[in-house]
């Protein structure tokens, strides 16, 4: 083969990481074509970049079998470049055209000496980089310095708290950092076995699908109330681009935290459907922050729907979140007591009407995690179920049980209801 015969076709989802940067991070599910993009990306480097530098990086490497060794040997192969174009295969290295070499580590054998034996690489591909520890990261970051050094980070995200997920998607990215999400649906050469993989795991492992192949967090797997709904609006397209529809009337749906979280989901229902647009959640605020939020993100005619379990929650307190509501100037209204059982009766409610509900997922992500989280707290040792868990997670699934209620209703009951003037604590439809 020839130089200028090198072409390494490219899935449209990688582009983005073609040019130089110094961090290339891709991340998300099963076969999205990651591992090939970077190999690819590798072999093309080491060929143009005589004489270039790259390790290939796992966090444990026992032996050269779990290694990224294969994968460059396989596009080697692919595009039949072998001795002639520079490159050759040892027991334990590539060496690559200019005295240029790919080795192959793990970092874990490696301490703050030793890892200097890698200054001087321009190419750090680190394959599987969910399991990369902090140590790792750190021990790596300041090692590959040389000028026009990259570092590329696949990933199939396991939790938020990864150090790769913090690093790149905990909001500020290191600079030079390009991010892509890819998943198989990216993924132009999915094959077909894999194809028959995924399908079976929607229906024998559904509570694992959106973690494994979409690249979803892991969810809680048992107990977990939304993971088949979840991973069902995946599958069918009901998470991704949600506009809202400018003729709609829009909903604010609120689950007011006195001293801990407050969620709002915002929606719109458009025939049979429930369109989510957006979700918001702050800890800590002041009421005016959150009527901030709503105002500076289109929502200002919004009708703010508020819960009223008075079993959980201090009903003045609530009614003076609905009149501080209206003196912002927004419609708002409280959904009539659930009376006991109402964490429940919102989760059924939501399980029924959760085919209809389309998502957008760029707007709702936190809450999408919170709703794949929200899950049965257990007695283990009675093997009995206590009902939803209260923790982070259960502030936005309020929130969004309330919306699904308010969604079944018929007509007649969503009448306003006010405190009878002169009347303490209960409660009169008008
Ligand atoms: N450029 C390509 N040319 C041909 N086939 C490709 C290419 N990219 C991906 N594929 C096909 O897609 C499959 C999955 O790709 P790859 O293993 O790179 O995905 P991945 O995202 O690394 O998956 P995993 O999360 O399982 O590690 C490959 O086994 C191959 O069949
Ligand atoms: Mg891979």
């Amino acid at each position: 083969m020839s130089l200028s015969t090198l072409q390494i076709p490219t899935a449209r989802v990688f582009e983005p990481l073609l040019k130089p940067a110094r961090y290339k991070a891709a991340w998300g599910g099963r076969g999205s074509g990651k591992s090939r993009f970077f190999g690819g990306l590798l072999v093309e480097d080491s060929l143009y970049h005589k004489g270039l530098l790259s390790v290939c990086i796992r966090e444990v490497q026992k032996t050269l079998k779990d290694s990224s060794k294969r994968l460059i040997e396989y596009t080697l192969s692919e595009h039949r470049l072998g001795e002639a174009d520079g490159f050759k295969i040892y027991e334990d290295r590539i060496k690559t055209p200019g005295d240029g070499v790919i080795i192959f580590m793990g970092m874990q054998d490696h301490t703050a000496e030793s890892i200097k034996s890698l200054e001087g690489f321009r190419r750090a591909f680190v394959e599987e980089a969910q399991t990369l520890s902090g140590r790792s990261l750190e021990l790596l970051r300041p090692t590959i310095r040389a000028e026009d050094s990259e570092l590329w980070f696949p990933w199939n995200p396991r939790k938020r708290t990864d150090p790769v997920d913090v690093m790149f998607r905990g909001g500020s990215p290191p600079t030079g950092s390009v991010v892509v999400r890819a998943n198989w649906s990216d993924n132009p050469w999915f094959p077909a076995a894999l194809e028959q993989e995924r399908l079976d795991c929607l229906r024998s492992n559904p509570d694992q699908y959106a973690h494994i192949w979409e690249g979803d967090y892991v969810t809680i797997s048992t107990g977990a109330y939304y993971a088949s709904d979840l991973a069902r609006a995946r599958s069918e397209g009901r998470i991704g681009n949600v506009a809202a529809d400018p003729l709609m009337p829009i909903k604010a749906y609120w689950d007011i935290g006195v001293s801990d979280a407050t969620s709002i989901w915002i929606a719109q229902f458009v025939g049979r459907e429930i369109r989510v647009l957006d979700y918001y959640e702050a800890v800590g605020q002041p009421l005016a922050a959150h009527v901030a939020w709503l105002r500076d993100n289109g929502y200002d005619r919004a009708e703010c729907v508020l819960p009223h379990d008075s079993a959980q929650r201090d009903a003045i307190t609530a009614i003076r979140f609905e009149d501080h509501i209206r003196s912002a100037g927004f419609e708002a209204r409280a959904v009539s007591n659930q009376g006991r059982g109402a964490a429940m009766k919102r989760v059924e409610a939501a399980r029924r009407v959760f085919a209809s509900i389309w998502f957008n997922e760029k707007r709702c992500e936190g809450g999408l995690s919170a709703l794949g989280w929200y899950h049965e707290k257990r007695d283990d040792a009675r093997n009995i179920g206590l009902g939803p868990e209260h923790d982070w997670a259960s502030h936005a699934a309020d929130a969004f049980g309330l919306m699904c209620v308010d969604y079944e209703a018929p007509p007649a009951a969503k009448r306003k209801l006010r405190l009878e003037p002169g009347h303490k604590g209960s409660w009169m439809s008008v």
